[in-house]
């Protein structure tokens, strides 16, 4: 970074801790630039000074750059209400009526308690039928724009209070003890293919899928670029898929009206068959 940068960068974090209410030196230098980094790019600028007008002049911004830096946030089985819903109402039509063979994206992984979540909940579902030999047919893509996170994601090992709201049963089922946390069953972790990807590219790695989740990923987003990403998730989903959001997130635009609503209040949608 240049002289010139440094000294934006160092005005903007200024202006950022005196309006956010945030003290920034909690935070590692190269965390927080990613982070801001990433925010640059959902508003479509490229250097620090841009960036500080995009924020003077849209209180928004202020808002989503707080919860940006603040968003080291994911664990298994988050939520459990979606989850248990997608258990009831989704799982047994996907995995039998694909016979296993379940491609699932979980967009924005962060460090890949979802996707590894996922891989739990189809492994349960298709041992519970007594199909515990098609799991080798699932597969999960699992991506993110943040690289630090996918390092974690790709170990598949995680500290104990990531699975607080996990049920014991799967947590006993699919993890092991490693040190002081827990290391994901190989055999889960074999089906979680971990890789970088912008959501911005407006490309999905492998589709169709059968499953997408993307949750606490598009709240961050601009409005066009939200309405692009439902459309590349439709565009992807394969005939009869779903689509997941997170509970504070909303569908709109030409994908809502391409896609009928499953779950209301746990944002569930398919694509029609
Ligand atoms: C709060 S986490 C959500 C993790 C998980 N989906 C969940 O709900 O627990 C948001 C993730 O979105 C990622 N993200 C933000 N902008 C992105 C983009 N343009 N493309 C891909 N991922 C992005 C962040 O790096 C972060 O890991």
């Amino acid at each position: 970074m240049s002289a010139a940068e440094e000294l934006a960068f160092e005005t903007l974090a200024r202006t950022i801790s005196d309006r956010a209410g945030l003290t920034l030196e909690s935070y590692k230098p190269k965390c927080l630039k990613r982070r801001i980094a990433v925010r640059m790019r959902a508003c479509g600028v490229h250097t620090y000074r841009d960036y500080a007008s995009v924020l003077d002049r849209t209180p928004a911004e202020l808002e989503r750059l707080r919860d940006a830096l603040t968003i080291n946030v994911t664990r298994f089985y988050r939520n459990p209400e979606t989850w248990n819903a997608l258990r009831r109402r989704v799982l047994p039509d996907l995995v039998e009526g694909r016979q296993g063979r379940v491609r699932a994206w979980s967009a924005g992984c962060s460090s890949g308690e979802e996707p590894h979540t996922i891989a739990m909940v189809l492994a349960d579902e298709l041992e519970r039928r007594d199909r515990g030999g098609w799991l080798e047919r699932v597969a999960v893509d699992a991506t993110d724009i943040d690289r630090e996170s996918l390092l974690r994601a790709q170990a598949g090992r995680y500290r104990t209070e990531a699975f607080n709201e996990t049920p014991p049963d799967l947590l006993q089922r699919y993890t092991e003890a490693a040190g002081d946390g827990r290391l994901v069953a190989e055999r889960l972790r074999a089906l979680v293919s971990v890789a970088a990807l912008d959501l911005g590219e407006g490309r999905a790695p492998h589709p169709p899928y059968d499953l997408i989740l993307c949750r606490n990923v598009v709240i961050y987003f601009e409005r066009p670029m939200q309405e692009r990403v439902f459309n590349l998730f439709v565009d992807s989903l394969a005939p009869g898929g779903y689509l997941v959001l997170g509970k504070v997130e909303t569908l709109f635009g030409p994908a809502r009206d391409r896609l009928a609503i499953v779950d209301t209040r746990e944002r569930i949608y398919r694509r029609p068959a």
